[in-house]
């Protein structure tokens, strides 16, 4: 029988260039996708419904890597885009409601080929922005014809009312370079606030349809 892979291979010369580095990037997105459909799949077959509400997967831009490795003093070298630069494979994960972040969380975590490197819960704890999402740095293992590579991959979980509000204060943000005036963050607090609201209330409605649901069926 043929012997099996290494176990613990890194980023080799190989993978460290351009493109190598890219090939294994794109790999990952595609290992997290697939990951995430069958758990919706699943997710569907037990308990009828659907949590996630759609995915949106980007490679970080090679002008954004570089701008990012600057602003945190590092050279732009491939080893330190791989060593720094935990989102370079980014997914974004949208979903119905607040408890469904929690629990694709979870089960994103207990599976045994994905390491949890770093969690940042911007739900519990949101930015001074407004900003509310669930963040996790993981890493998954690409099998590459000689050998696996550990890959990085970041992944938001949020839900649709935080997705509209991240995308419009990312827009209104973008215009003013980071510079907008203070009403306007002001108003946009405001904003953040009325959307949590609506997860809140949106998230109480389902449970109340789900118990009534429930008695009908008694
Ligand atoms: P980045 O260097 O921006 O990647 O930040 P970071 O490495 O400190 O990580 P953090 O978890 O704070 O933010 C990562 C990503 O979350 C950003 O690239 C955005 O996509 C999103 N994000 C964080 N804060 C905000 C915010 O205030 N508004 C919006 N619209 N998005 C945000
Ligand atoms: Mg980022």
């Amino acid at each position: 029988m043929a012997e099996k892979m290494e176990k613990e291979v890194f980023w080799d010369d190989s993978a460290l260039s351009w493109n190598g580095a890219m090939l294994v990037y794109n790999a990952a997105l595609k290992e997290m996708g697939t990951k995430i459909d069958i758990l919706n799949d699943e997710f569907r077959h037990v308990h009828q419904y659907n949590p996630i509400e759609y995915v949106k997967e980007r490679i970080k831009s090679p002008e954004s890597i570089v701008k990012k490795l600057k602003r945190y003093g590092y050279e732009d070298t491939i080893q330190n885009m791989v060593e720094y630069c935990n989102d370079i494979a980014g997914v974004r994960i949208v979903c119905s409601f607040t408890s469904d972040i929690y629990r694709l969380a979870d089960m994103i975590g207990r599976q045994s080929d994905i390491t949890v490197i770093s969690v940042k819960d911007y739900i519990k704890h949101p930015k001074a922005s407004g900003y509310k999402s669930y963040h996790m740095i993981v890493s998954i293992p690409i099998f590459l014809s000689d050998r696996k590579v550990d890959t990085k991959v970041e992944i938001q979980i949020r839900t649709i009312a935080m997705d509209f509000w991240a995308s419009l204060e990312h827009k209104i943000y973008y215009k003013f370079e980071g510079n907008a005036p203070e009403y306007i963050s002001h108003d946009l607090q405001e904003c953040a606030k009325i959307v949590s609201m609506l997860d809140e209330k949106m998230l109480s409605l389902n449970e109340a349809i789900l118990k009534a649901k429930e008695e009908q069926n008694q």
